[in-house]
């Protein structure tokens, strides 16, 4: 039973690939040239932004793995109970890994899957979320780096889901209630 709502344009596609461009940079600066990255996707809500970085990050040598961990289900608010669906196919012992993410909101999610993930002793272990709302935050946690701080809104598109739909907008959208 969802509410009728409406979606109201946040973010563009065109900020979207212009940041994904200055965060490639800031990637590259971070790790060696010549070593090899693990980019970490946390299915499902990454995998657009992690396919838009790989591209990014085409002169580099990349390897792509998922996990997924789910905390939302098909509600509107965090279970706040991370579960590990999927664990990644590759090792990571002594490896560059980038863990990326779509959004950051009560911090569970990622904090449950660095501390997973830095007891397997990965040589460098770094984050990156494309969205944060600083404000939604119940667990000390802070990506390396953040494509855009947002409220508090119900946000979807790029990877973002509202009842598993709306994932496949090439724009950030509000969820907005009508
Ligand atoms: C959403 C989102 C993040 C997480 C953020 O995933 O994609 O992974 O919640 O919330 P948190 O900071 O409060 O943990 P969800 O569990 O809905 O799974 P999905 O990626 O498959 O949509
Ligand atoms: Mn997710
Ligand atoms: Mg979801």
């Amino acid at each position: 039973s969802e509410r009728p709502y409406v979606i109201d344009e946040m973010i563009s596609a065109k900020s979207i690939a212009a940041r994904v461009e200055d965060l490639s940079r800031k990637i590259k600066d971070e790790f060696p040239k010549g070593e090899r990255i693990v980019l970490v996707g946390l299915l499902r809500g990454s995998f657009i932004f992690i396919a838009d970085l790989v591209r990014e990050l085409g002169d580099r040598d990349v390897e792509v793995d998922f996990l997924e961990a789910s905390s939302y289900g098909n509600s509107t608010e965090s279970s706040r109970e991370v579960r590990i669906l999927k664990d990644l196919r590759g090792e990571i012992e002594g490896r560059n890994v980038l863990v990326v993410e779509d959004i950051v909101d009560t911090g569970y999610t990622l904090s449950h899957v660095i501390h997973l993930l830095s007891a397997r002793k990965p040589k460098k272990l770094k984050t990156i979320a494309l969205l944060d709302k600083p404000t939604r935050r119940e667990v000390d946690f802070k990506a390396d780096w953040i494509g855009f701080e947002i409220p508090d809104e119900f946000v979807v598109g790029y990877g973002i889901d509202y009842a598993q739909c709306n994932r496949n907008l090439p724009f950030i959208g509000k969820v907005r209630f009508i």
